[in-house]
């Protein structure tokens, strides 16, 4: 695939105007309602093609307008090329079903063949791209407005990103294998599971933290878990969600309370252990991890949140699938998409001098578990365009005010 080609297509061919049109088309947030019907016992395979041909190419091309305001250096990064000549590449694909036959059982098999190779052709994007921003802040360096701009992007990128995987991870799980039910998890729709049980999880994400925090420290803090159902006294805390998502963003946790807490005890007999809390009310559930790792002042949390900024070392292109224990930095950011991708949030609360609070809110009810989704209008153009002017709040001078000047005389 020809990138230079590609380029030259979005800006003059009949492909950039396909995306003006569906970039015009807002996405369409699904409730987990509206995803557990899809997969319900009326599960239609055909159903399903007809609306992602068109809710496929409406999300591709109102992030591709998106990736075409970064700016130009970092826009012309071999990294962000690779990344945009992908969803240039799926889009096509997507679009050639366009005038296919919906009753034809041949298109529908080839639709489904389309999209676990899309799928597949975008594994890599979240590394890929990090590097192309690594590249980029080596060449140029970051200012305070490029550093806001693509905090911006790649919030609203890999959120999109989050959402399109999920619309072909569900469409390729329903449909894909020849059975219809997953054998590894048989009680699952698609991705989601009805009755996701919270503990499990969890414990299974500690567990294979751990592991990870055992060979590179030989040790690792215990796990303490207490559950709180206030929905149904006594029983295991159950929820409507994606099993991954929710392993995705404890496991991220997990590994950041270790790293803080062996990090800041150095070698001792015993370390204080994680504590995890599960609290099911009638609209949050809600994961509060507490480590003693030493915390962080508040000044830098937010910082903790960027896609430019992390204190691991960091990690070459090509180890990175050995899933170091830090990386890129991306694993809080990350998190908290997957926590508001339905709604919900993820946020620290440090004690400097102590240890960190991390606490993940989600939707108790699957009602209001609904995508949260990026939109290509003005607004989000006005972000990229807008030239940041002066702060409007004062900024303290280093050396005080001389108030002699001040005396009446
Ligand atoms: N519980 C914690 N206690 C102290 N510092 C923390 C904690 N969690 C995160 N941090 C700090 O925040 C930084 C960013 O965390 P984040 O998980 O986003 O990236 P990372 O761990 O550096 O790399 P990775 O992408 O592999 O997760 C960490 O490098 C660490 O300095
Ligand atoms: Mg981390």
């Amino acid at each position: 695939i020809n990138m230079r080609l590609l380029t030259f297509l979005l800006k003059n061919g009949s492909l950039g105007k396909q995306v003006d049109f569906y970039s015009r088309f807002s996405p369409s947030p699904l409730s987990m309602k509206q995803f557990l019907d899809f997969g319900s016992e009326n599960a239609c395979e055909r159903t399903s093609f007809v609306f992602l041909r068109q809710e496929l190419p409406v999300r591709l091309a109102n992030i591709m307008k998106e990736i075409n305001l970064l700016p130009d250096n970092l826009l012309k990064t071999p990294s962000v090329q690779l990344v945009q000549s992908w969803y240039i590449q799926s889009f096509q694909e997507i679009l050639d079903f366009k005038e296919r036959k919906a009753e034809d059982d041949k298109v529908i098999y080839d639709f489904t063949d389309a999209v676990i190779k899309i799928r597949n052709r975008h594994n890599d994007v979240i590394p890929t791209l990090a590097q192309g921003v690594v590249e980029y802040k080596e060449s140029y360096g970051i200012d305070p407005v490029t550093s806001q701009n693509v905090q911006y992007f790649l919030d609203r990128f890999f959120m999109s990103r989050i959402s399109i995987r999920m619309l072909l991870n569900q469409h390729t799980l329903l449909f894909g294998g020849k059975v219809k039910v997953n054998p590894a998890h048989p009680k699952q729709i698609g991705s989601i599971d009805p009755h996701c049980r919270v503990e499990e999880v969890i414990k299974d994400a500690y567990e294979n933290a751990r592991r990870l925090c055992d060979l590179y420290y030989m040790n690792s803090p215990e796990l303490k878990l207490e559950e709180f159902n206030a929905k149904e006294r006594g029983k295991p805390t159950t929820v409507v969600y994606v099993p991954s998502h929710l392993y995705h963003m404890v496991f991220e946790l997990f590994k950041n309370a270790m790293r803080a807490t062996m990090e800041y005890h150095g070698v001792i007999a015993e370390y204080p252990p994680v504590k995890v809390q599960v609290a099911l009310g009638h609209e949050d559930l809600t994961v509060k991890m507490s480590d003693r790792g030493g915390g962080v002042p508040l000044r830098k949390i937010e910082r903790l949140f960027s896609y430019t900024y992390s204190t691991a070392p960091l990690p070459r292109m090509e180890t990175s699938r050995a899933t170091p224990l830090a990386g890129y930095g991306y694993g809080l950011p990350i998190s908290r998409l997957y926590a508001r991708y339905f709604q919900g949030d993820l946020k620290l609360y440090s004690l400097e001098g102590y240890g960190t609070d991390a606490v993940i809110y989600i939707k108790a009810l699957s009602t209001d578990s609904i995508e949260r989704l990026p939109v290509y209008n003005r607004s989000a153009w006005r972000h990229y365009k807008t030239i940041h002017e002066a702060d409007d709040w004062c900024v303290p001078s280093k050396e005080p005010k001389d108030m002699t000047t001040f005396r009446s005389s």
